[in-house]
């Protein structure tokens, strides 16, 4: 057993040379996961984790669950915005590097991910420290300004920053190479933290008699993770394309980005950059980790990316019937219930040749 555990993690470290992505996201799936909260986390056992990462781990277990619960919101929200498209972010689940090839280029697809995944665990962090489930951390007691019309501060205000310092002290810290690929995961990574802070805003509550408003008290919040990823995904859209510079520096040879047009205006800290074209997922390539579209649902009536033209990569589609069962003639009963009774209904479902 002992030897097997040995060879295992020998393993790891040879996986993580080979993904250009966190090893460690591996944490927000399988089994790894549902044994969070449940066991107490080794931070040895975690795989891919830079010393400093190591160290980060072992003084600050606690959030760790917060940590993976992060990754694991921002691979759910990924799926989401990505669900009608040719690439839509499959992880896999058997293996340490859980896109598989994908991100290891520096496309629009990368960016997108770890931009999320950070937000994700500045944003399930941050949370956690509201809801008192972290020692460490509580609610942010010095963004109070003066109370405003008819509203006095009250309440847990969300630490964001204690969020972002930790999604930036452990999802940055394998960050510091002076490569291209190091510089486009640090400026994605600081857009998808930045993506929350510009989306802070003023939650009240009322209290007072049956519901009325006498006395209201507000806090910072963040917002539903949904507007994140929203954001995030028109950040995508317009995501800069980047062009790879070196220099010669004392240190040796150092990297650098510069936007490869410059008639475009240059990316802000809040925008995503990428520098690799993305293959276009239509056939399985597992050198890309292009799954291809066939047997994807499509939707007919869409010109959009979801559409089957363009989903199918012009294959065409076949058209089957689909019976689902669902809940018709519902009855309001005088007083208060609904019985409804379930019909089947015939639904045309198109599938990608
Ligand atoms: C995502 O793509 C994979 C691989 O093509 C497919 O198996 C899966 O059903 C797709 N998921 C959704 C929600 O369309
Ligand atoms: C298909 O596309 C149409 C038009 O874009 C949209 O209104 C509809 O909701 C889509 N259907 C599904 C099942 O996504």
């Amino acid at each position: 057993m002992i030897y097997l555990g040995y060879f295992l993690l020998l393993f790891c470290g040879l996986t993580r040379v080979m993904a250009s992505y966190p090893i460690w996201w591996s944490l927000a799936v399988g089994h790894q996961y549902t044994s969070l909260g449940t066991q107490p986390i080794l931070c040895s056992s975690i795989p891919g984790l830079v010393p400093k990462q190591l160290r980060f781990c072992r003084n600050y277990v606690e959030i760790m669950p917060s940590v993976a619960e992060g990754v694991k919101i921002g691979i759910q929200e990924c799926q989401h915005q990505f669900r009608g498209r040719r690439w839509n972010c499959t992880t896999i689940n058997d293996n340490l590097a859980i896109f598989g090839p994908v991100l290891d280029k520096a496309t629009r697809e990368s960016a997108f991910v770890h931009a999320i995944a950070s937000a994700g665990v500045a944003f399930a962090v941050t949370r956690a420290c509201s809801e008192g489930s972290a020692t460490i951390c509580g609610c942010d007691t010095q963004r109070k300004g003066p109370p405003g019309e008819g509203w006095k501060w009250g309440g847990c205000s969300e630490d964001v920053e204690f969020g972002s310092m930790v999604s930036r002290e452990f999802a940055d810290a394998r960050e510091n190479r002076p490569d291209a690929r190091s510089a486009m995961n640090r400026q994605n990574n600081e857009a998808g933290r930045v993506s929350i802070t510009e989306h802070m805003y003023l939650k009240c509550k009322c209290h007072g008699l049956s519901g009325s408003c006498e006395v209201k008290t507000c806090w910072w919040s963040q917002p539903d993770f949904r507007v994140i990823g929203d954001y995030i995904k028109d950040k995508y859209d317009s995501a800069s394309e980047m062009m790879v510079e070196k220099h010669r520096e004392s240190r040796g040879w150092v990297e650098t980005l510069r936007p490869k047009y410059t008639f475009f205006k240059p990316p802000t800290e809040t925008d995503l950059v990428y520098y690799e074209s993305s293959p276009n997922f239509c056939e399985p390539n597992p050198d890309t980790g292009s799954f291809g579209t066939r047997d994807r649902l499509c939707n007919m009536t869409s010109h959009g990316i979801d559409g089957c033209d363009l989903l199918c990569c012009g294959r065409g589609h076949n058209t089957q019937t689909e019976k689902r069962k669902e809940k018709c003639h519902c009855i309001f009963h005088w007083c208060c219930y609904v019985r409804c009774q379930e019909c089947t209904r015939v639904y045309d479902v198109h599938i990608c040749k």
